[in-house]
């Protein structure tokens, strides 16, 4: 191994953390290798099928030269570098659960000879710790969390805003050679991806660095449910929710992102983070009711549109549900609001004819909920449309047409996509999470 040159890297895990790692340490001129236990995965990897559906991932797996393989001897053949990026789901508990961790683990401590083992995986204060004094002492363990946003893994990877590593002083230098050429933006354009600001390689503890992405995610949610809070307030109290959005943007204290209010925040990440660290928080005997109560503001969001709906459609209304997908950008619907509430919607009796434009087929766990080929005929003899997910095109909707096809003439907006003049202007009715203010829809 030589310092500055490239090195042999295994990535264990090929989801979105593991497959986005590997392919801009890939393409950054590193020796790769993508472990999993999953065959069929790696078997469509290796015909140079993206399985996650993230723009640039097709393009990339062709470009590079990564040995997927479900073998630790084939995996560990030449490795400087191991990367566990394995899922760490949410226990009944809430709490993380570390069984993929450290069947990962062990795999890497019984087959690979001593290197240095980067924990990608989201994992509660202390664990690589506990690897780096247990399983893994022979190795040189770093807390290295991902920041990377589903719908835009690639870009995240190659250009993220900041990359966190956490460890002893002597595994600092082969870390920066791992990242040199993200943190120099050297690599060449590709998939659409082109080199942008050189992010700073923050080095910390261990503890520092598995906090650090907890606390950005955790303050990610507390920001989206004080905005989902004051659209509630704005509704209430008649004011115009988008205008006190952009009061508050233009304060560069407080910055444009994760200011879109609506149903409610999911995805694979952020209810589990929320969950783990109250969890690991509680454990340590500090309350942490901020976050306890962002965790219940969420929920109650989601049952405020539920009702919401219920207050404006017929008992057993046939209704279109625009969006399946926990956000737009991906077909990832674990935990998807979109589906929790139909979930409610069902239960209550409506029958829902499904939209997304990236998630297709039966969905599991809600009855009868079915993903359909086209918008219309989702919409199409509907009493309502209700918007469950940002998609770009719900927001460009022709109105008209949807006036045409709908049979109760209602629009719900659970994203504030639409702006419901223009929604009333087209002769149709609006209700949602951010209504205009009274006065100016008459
Ligand atoms: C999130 C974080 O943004 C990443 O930085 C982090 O690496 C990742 O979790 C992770 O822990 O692995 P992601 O789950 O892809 O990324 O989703 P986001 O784009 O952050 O959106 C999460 C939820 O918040 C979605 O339901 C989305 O619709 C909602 N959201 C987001 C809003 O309701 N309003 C906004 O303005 C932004």
């Amino acid at each position: 191994m030589r310092l500055g040159g490239p090195l042999g890297v295994t990535v264990v895990g090929a989801g979105y953390v593991g497959l986005a790692s590997a392919l801009s340490l890939a393409h950054g001129g590193h020796r790769v290798a993508v472990l999993d236990r999953d065959a069929t995965r790696l078997a469509a990897l290796r015909r140079g099928e993206d399985p996650l559906g993230e723009s640039g991932v097709a393009e990339l797996i062709s470009s590079t030269d990564i040995a997927y393989t479900t073998e630790p001897s084939e995996a560990f053949a030449d490795v400087d570098v191991v990367i566990i990026a394995v899922g760490t789901p949410t226990t009944e508990r809430g709490t993380a659960d570390l069984s993929a961790l450290r069947a990962a683990v062990q795999t890497v401590a019984e087959r690979a000879r001593p290197c240095t083992v980067l924990v990608r995986s989201t994992v509660p204060v202390g664990t690589s710790d506990e690897l780096q004094s247990g399983p893994l002492h022979a190795f040189k363990v770093v807390a290295n969390p991902e920041f990377l946003r589903e719908g835009r893994a690639l870009a995240d990877a190659f250009t993220p805003d900041r990359i966190v590593a956490g460890g002893a002083t002597d595994a600092a230098d082969i870390v920066r050679s791992l990242y040199a050429s993200i943190t120099s933006q050297s690599w060449t354009a590709v998939a659409g991806l082109v080199p942008g600001d050189r992010p700073l390689l923050l080095w910390m503890d261990r503890r520092s660095a598995e906090l650090a992405k907890y606390a950005a995610n955790a303050y990610l949610v507390t920001r989206l449910s004080f905005v989902n809070e004051i659209a509630n307030v704005a509704a209430a109290a008649g004011a115009d929710v988008r205008a006190v959005l952009e009061t508050l943007s233009k304060d560069p204290r407080i910055g444009t992102g994760y200011l879109q209010p609506g149903l409610g925040w999911g995805g694979s990440c952020f209810p589990k983070d929320a969950r783990a660290l109250l969890s690991f928080t509680t454990d340590l005997g500090y309350d942490f009711s901020l976050l306890r109560a962002v965790v219940d503001q969420n929920n109650a969001q989601l049952v405020r549109f539920f009702r919401l709906i219920t207050e404006s459609v017929p008992a057993g209304a046939r209704l279109a549900l625009l969006g399946l997908a926990f956000k737009s950008g991906t077909r990832d619907t674990r935990q998807s609001p979109a589906i929790a509430l139909a979930d409610l919607l069902v239960k209550r009796g409506h029958e829902l004819r499904a939209y997304d434009p990236m998630v297709r087929g039966p969905i599991p766990g809600v009855p009868g909920l079915v993903g359909l080929p086209t918008l219309a005929e989702a919409v199409d003899g509907a009493h309502a449309v209700v918007i469950a997910t940002e998609w770009p095109e719900f927001a460009a909707l022709d109105l008209d047409e949807l006036r045409r096809a709908l049979s109760g003439g209602l629009v719900i907006d659970g994203r504030c996509i639409l702006d419901g003049r223009r929604v009333a202007a087209a002769g149709l009715r609006y209700v949602g999470i951010c209504p205009p203010p009274p006065g100016i829809i008459d």
